[in-house]
Order: C-alpha cells, then structure tokens, then sequence
C-alpha cells in the first residue's frame, strides 16, 4: 500500500483523556498549517484558521469552557462545570478551528467554503498521524457559546468549528469502524434516453 493511502487508512481518533506526551513544537505546529493549507480551496478564500491554545493558557480557557457550559446549562454543578474544564486541559496539544463563512460571496457557495474547512481539518488530521501523533476533533454544544466566541474574538461569519486535540497514544485501539467502498461508491447508468 502506498504511504499515502497507509496513513489514511492508519488515522484514528483518540479520545483526549486517553493522550499523553508533549505538547507539538512551533515547527511541527507550522506543518500542520501547511497541510491545512494545502486542501482544496475555490477562490482561494481561506476559509480555515487554526489557533494553537499555549499550554501556559490552558487554565484561562479552562475558566472559558466552565463559563461555556453554565450559559449552555444555567444549574449546571460544580461538578459540571469541572468537567468542562477538564475538556481544556485533558490533552498535550490544543488547537481550535474557525471557519470563516462568506456567505455572501458572488462565487463560491457557502457549501464549498465548508468543505474547504472540512478538506482542510482531514489534511491536518492526516499530517498528524504522519507526525506519529494521534488526535480527535472534539466540538460539543460549548462551540456555539457567547463566552468561546468572544474568546476568540470571532465575528460575523467566523464559526468556532471545534478543537483538534492532539498527543500520543501507545495503547491498543479498536477496530475501525468504516463505511464499506460500495456504501460509498456507485456506478452512474445512463438514462434511456441518453
Ligand atoms: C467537526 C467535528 C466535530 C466532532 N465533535 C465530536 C465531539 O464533540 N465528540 C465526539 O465524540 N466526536 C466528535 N467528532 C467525531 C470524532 O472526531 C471522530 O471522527 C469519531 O469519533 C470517529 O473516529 P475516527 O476518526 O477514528 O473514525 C467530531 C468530528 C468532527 C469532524
């Protein structure tokens, strides 16, 4: 198999509790950008934006996330609100995604700049199994809160897509669970009259 379809195919989500090692290096942080970057993208618009969360501001988003989850659940508990901080600070290396949506553009629809973002997330994804590390794109109803958006200063247009949530992991992982190629794939037939 070649190393292309081998690392696709190797690609597994992990869940951020189970991550472990060191958070990625500005370098290795730098390719992850160039693979996003290099999705396909009509117009050239750009629609992906990546913000690496410092470990040293973990802790703040911590406080943001907990703020996220009361507004989402105003009797949320303590307990709650202590598992929503855990969310940021669970594994080595944290980056949000925002998509930034033109949704008036007189040329590309909104759905194309989406699957841009999304060409872009899997272009990640992958250049991340290629770094030997694992990840999972987490998100939740906390993407859609005020206290995240203003965090990241986003406005009109910018969505808080989700966080990609990346480390290692050494342990035995189960069976991928895949779409079959001919659930996936089939066969245009030619109309009668053609
Ligand atoms: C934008 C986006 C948001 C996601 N949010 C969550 C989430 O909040 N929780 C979750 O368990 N999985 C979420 N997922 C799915 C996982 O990232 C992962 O793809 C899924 O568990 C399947 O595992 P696999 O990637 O190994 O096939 C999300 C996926 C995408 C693309």
């Amino acid at each position: 198999m070649s190393p292309i379809l081998a690392t696709i195919h190797a690609r597994r989500s992990v869940s951020p509790r189970r991550l472990a090692g060191r958070a990625l290096s500005d370098e290795e942080l730098t390719l992850l950008a160039e693979a996003a970057a290099a999705a396909p993208d009509h117009g050239r618009l750009g629609p992906l934006h990546l913000v690496a969360v410092a470990h040293g501001d973990r802790a703040a988003l911590a406080e943001v996330f907990a703020a996220a989850a009361l507004e989402a659940d105003p009797a949320a508990t303590d307990e709650d609100l202590d598992r929503s901080r855990g969310c940021s600070l669970a594994a080595p290396t944290l980056i949000a995604v925002v998509a930034n949506i033109d949704d008036g553009h007189p040329l590309v629809p909104v759905s194309e700049q989406w699957i841009s973002v999304g060409a872009g997330l899997q272009n990640v994804l992958l250049a991340l199994a290629a770094l030997g590390c694992r990840g999972k794109v987490v998100s939740g109803r906390r993407v859609g809160s005020m206290a995240l958006r203003s965090a990241f200063g986003l406005g009109e247009g910018a969505h808080l897509v989700g966080f990609i949530t990346i480390g290692t992991f050494e342990g035995d992982l189960k069976p991928a669970r895949r779409r079959t190629a001919d659930s996936v794939l089939s066969f245009w037939r030619r109309p009668e009259e053609c």
